[in-house]
């Protein structure tokens, strides 16, 4: 049967607090922090040897994992690129078999996913999904399959499976390089010690954000612009994705370099500005948010408590000390819990926005 809301008053307040739960069992049994090993079940060590670049295909909030993986991968030496999967058909970049075409899809039953899976498989590529759902179209079509072992997810707007395609993306970045160098691109000892530090992390944040304060403060603004660097862009994408989906406002996420080549002429003191500080030239995207601010935007810093952000910002969501790979995840969460407070002021029926659809079976 269908999981039940329990205690919540909606199903993606329950599948934001799900995260710690379903991020531990994301990483459960495949790291192992003391060892520096990662255990990705079906692949064998040198599974991944003959890889020569990855492309990511995705829609949606899977999209925006996929884009965090492809930093991912290149961060670790590997040529890789997130591609749209309803972009495919018209703009694949070239496939040759030592092409691994990752479909990253929660539901793994996206028509455009899928379609994008069967032209890969008919252009000679190796196929893999990291998806949610055992037995979906995508896990059966696919060469291999990695599951995020979220749990189900019932609320339309993507959540917590965010976090656990990023991870395993994350673990599969790491995997490959170490098949293909010998070596992981890191110190894994300490990236997989970090991981598994992030459930408690996460949980923080749960327990002391300030999102519903930040909610209503900024309750009557007319756009809400997100935006990050390196890292933080995925998670600026997706920041407003999710506040565009619930709430019904119109929310734009952006490189925080590109505001100025246009979007700041939308900036007023009506349109609030969330920047996501992931660690990567952060003093770079404190300067954009703060040409935002000169010109009236309320900036709020999404950051470490003893971040330089903090002084300059009009406001706070406060995200605990972590390594620059997993600060996006942190910060991700506080977006949700903003997106979540403000639709549920605005009165909108959080699990159901109008006109979408947890799963889109048609191109
Ligand atoms: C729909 C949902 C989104 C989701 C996207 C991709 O549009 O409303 O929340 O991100 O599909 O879904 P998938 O199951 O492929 O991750």
């Amino acid at each position: 049967g269908q999981a039940a809301k329990g205690e919540y008053d909606h199903f993606m307040k329950k599948e934001i607090t799900e995260q710690p739960t379903s991020l531990a069992q994301a990483i459960e049994g495949r790291i192992d922090p003391q060892a520096g090993r990662i255990d990705l079940e079906a692949f064998d060590d040198g599974a991944f040897a003959d890889v020569g670049s990855v492309q990511l295909v995705a829609c949606g909030t899977s999209y925006h994992a996929a884009l965090y993986g492809a930093f991912a991968l290149r961060d670790a030496g590997i040529q890789a690129t997130a591609v749209l999967a309803n972009e495919y058909s018209v703009a694949a970049p070239p496939v040759d078999d030592e092409t691994l075409v990752v479909a990253v899809t929660q539901s793994g039953e996206t028509a455009d996913t899928l379609q994008a899976l069967r032209l890969a498989d008919a252009a000679g590529a190796e196929t893999l999904t990291v998806t949610n759902v055992v037995g979906s179209t995508a896990a059966r079509e696919a060469d291999d399959a990695l599951f995020i072992r979220a749990g189900p997810e019932i609320g339309v707007a993507a959540t917590k499976t965010f976090s656990s395609q990023v991870v395993m993306l994350t673990l599969l970045a790491q995997r490959i390089s170490t098949d293909l160098t010998g070596e992981a691109s890191v110190d894994l000892e300490s990236l997989l010690a970090d991981l598994s530090r992030l459930p408690d992390k996460i949980e923080r944040v749960l327990e002391e954000s300030n999102a519903e304060r930040i909610a209503r403060q900024y309750e009557d603004c007319v756009s809400y612009f997100f935006i990050g660097r390196g890292l933080g862009y995925p998670v600026a994408l997706e920041g407003a994705l999710k506040f565009k989906e619930i709430t019904y406002e119109h929310a734009e996420g952006f490189a925080s370099g590109e505001l100025k080549h246009g979007p700041l002429a939308l900036v007023t003191p009506q349109t609030p500005v969330f920047a996501i500080f992931s660690g990567q030239e952060d003093e770079k995207t404190l300067k954009n948010a703060e040409e935002a601010q000169t010109r009236g935007a309320p900036v709020i810093a999404i950051c470490p408590d003893d971040h330089p952000a903090v002084e300059v910002a009009t406001d706070h969501l406060s995200i605990p000390d972590t390594r620059s790979e997993l600060a996006g995840l942190l910060a991700n969460v506080q977006l949700q819990l903003v997106s979540y407070h403000a639709a549920n002021l605005l009165d909108r029926p959080i699990d159901k926005p109008r006109n979408l659809a947890k799963s889109v079976t048609v191109e």
